[in-house]
């Protein structure tokens, strides 16, 4: 890339701007009362679905950049996974508010279900990562800013499980999008075995060509 500052800054651009699409039709939906027979429901299901999109293609970037080459993605996935965060805090206030009309009675009385506990669970460890994905807070943290964001394969896992228990007939939406995530989680695995295998093989060929060389060994990222 020519000028890495404006593509950061198109990449950016263009990624808030898709993410606002889902929340400007859904917001005009509401406000000409076109969201169908059961409106709250449907709020309800499209910030959940959202939530669970962005979520995917967070976790879809980096073995997209690594496959391609395209480095210029990188700086989508943050902006993605702040959207997964905030389509899950849209979804849980519509929940809350709408459909529990924040009766405590009603909130505590819905925790016997096992797709709620599995939502909560899962925006629950959201916060972190929200809350954590400044580059203040990546410098601060160092190498536990990586370990504590491993996080999001147990948020999707979680989202995943929260959509399979709550559907009752048609289990084919929960089952692609599980089936993705597998994907997503194999080739994170698969990456990850790679590195640990090739690792002390290519640390000792570097420490030979170094030895017959002379040069100082480089990072390989
Ligand atoms: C914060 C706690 C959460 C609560 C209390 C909650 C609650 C709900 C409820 C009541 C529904 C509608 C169920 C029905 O139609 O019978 C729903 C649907 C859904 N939720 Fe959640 N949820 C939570 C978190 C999440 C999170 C974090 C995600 C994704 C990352 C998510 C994704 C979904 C999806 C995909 C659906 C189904 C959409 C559809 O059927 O089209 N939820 N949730």
């Amino acid at each position: 890339m020519r000028n890495p500052a404006f593509t950061r800054r198109m990449v950016t651009s263009l990624t808030v701007a898709g993410c606002l699409i889902p929340l400007a039709f859904v917001a005009y939906r509401t406000l000409t009362g076109t969201l169908g027979a059961n409106p709250i429901s449907n709020l309800t299901n499209r910030t959940g679905l959202w939530s669970l999109r962005l979520l995917l293609a967070t976790l879809a970037v980096t073995p997209l950049r690594r496959l391609s080459g395209w480095t210029w993605l990188m700086p989508a996935r943050r902006i993605l996974g702040l959207f997964a965060f905030f389509y899950g805090l849209l979804h849980l206030v519509v929940y809350l508010a709408l459909n529990q009309a924040f009766s405590a009675t009603l909130i505590l009385g819905d925790l016997s279900r096992p797709f709620i506990i599995a939502g909560y669970l899962s925006f629950t460890l959201m916060v972190p990562l929200a809350a954590t994905s400044t580059m203040g807070a990546m410098r601060a943290l160092g190498p536990r800013w990586q370990l504590l964001h491993r996080l999001i394969y147990a948020v999707a896992i979680l989202a995943v499980l929260h959509y399979l228990l709550l559907v009752k007939i048609d289990f084919q939406p929960p089952e692609a999008y599980g089936a993705l995530l597998v994907l997503l989680l194999s080739y994170r695995i698969g990456a990850s075995l790679r590195r640990r295998i090739a690792g002390p093989v290519s640390r000792h060929a570097q420490t030979r060509t170094t030895q017959t060389s002379g040069q100082s060994p480089q990072r390989s990222d």
